[in-house]
């Protein structure tokens, strides 16, 4: 109500508007609504946004800018932390966050994206898993499934901090999501035996977090998985032009040692896994 998000395209289309009343969204394409462009800026809810800030706006390289009408205070939305730069990013839709040059989502639509992931192993009324929380989107896809209680986890303080500013990140009226700060390993480590029906995998690439690729998280999942409870792990096909698909194959090898029975889905680029009954 009292916060929009204005991204370059939107600020160029705006500051480029004739006279009059057009529609816009102000919250990424959650909603629209209509504004009034004026000769000294826009009216949106009653309150003008310059010339000169909707110039600013275009000219940032590709930022989210964060307005809140009540206070007047608005910022790009990124931040540098641990030595990393972390900026959340308009895709036209729900925004993703780049990390020091790398994109946490995978293709032009991070919500699709992310829903195709749950969908994979999430069934209504399940318990579900979603070990790295990132922004959100596999955690809000499996609630919009059905799951009837979610866990996820996220670390990076950056990312949550992003996370807290996304408009897509919040949860909209869905319940049954409870959110930790801990590492995967730690919630895992921390939930009782046989407690989980499905488990949503998406770990940031391997260099980044290696031990989330590794026989000894597979078996400690397999802990809290109920028999015939079901797993997708993201991979992508990375190293693959220079590698081959050797990296796949070894993640496929981990999970059937760890005692998944396991198949490789070349449509969400990830392992289906299940527990034996
Ligand atoms: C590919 S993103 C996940 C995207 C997420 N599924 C979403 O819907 O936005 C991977 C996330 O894992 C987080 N991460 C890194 N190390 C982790 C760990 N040990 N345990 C849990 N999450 C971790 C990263 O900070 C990053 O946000």
């Amino acid at each position: 109500m009292f916060t929009i998000w204005i991204d370059r395209n939107l600020a160029e289309r705006l500051g480029k508007a004739d006279i009059g009343d057009l529609v816009a969204t102000l919250d990424l394409g959650l909603s629209t609504e209509s504004v009034r462009r004026v000769p000294h800026g826009v009216i949106c809810r009653g309150i003008v946004l310059s010339n000169s800030l909707l110039g600013r706006i275009a000219s940032s390289r590709g930022l989210i800018y964060m307005l809140d009408l009540f206070t007047m205070q608005g910022a790009f939305l990124t931040v540098t932390c641990g030595g990393r730069h972390y900026s959340l990013l308009p895709t036209g839709g729900a925004p993703t966050i780049m990390i020091s040059g790398v994109q946490m989502h995978r293709r032009d639509d991070p919500w699709k994206d992310s829903l195709t992931k749950a969908r994979a192993v999430v069934r209504p009324g399940d318990w579900v898993l979603d070990t790295c929380g990132g922004l959100h989107y596999t955690a809000l896809g499996a609630l919009q499934l059905g799951a009837g209680l979610v866990l996820t986890t996220e670390p990076d303080k950056c990312v949550r901090g992003l996370r807290q500013r996304n408009p897509w990140s919040r949860p909209h009226g869905r319940t049954g999501m409870v959110s930790f700060s801990f590492t995967a390993q730690e919630l895992v480590g921390n939930l009782p035996k046989a407690s989980i029906d499905s488990v949503i995998h998406d770990p940031p690439r391997f260099s980044l977090a290696g031990e989330l690729y590794g026989i000894a998280f597979y078996d400690a999942l397999r802990r809290i998985m109920k028999p015939g409870a079901k797993i997708f792990h993201y991979t992508g096909v990375p190293y693959e032009k220079r590698r081959g698909r050797g990296f796949v194959r070894g993640v496929g090898r981990r999970l059937m040692d760890a005692g998944f029975t396991v198949s490789w889905d070349e449509q969400t680029k990830g392992f289906m896994g299940r527990m034996p009954r």
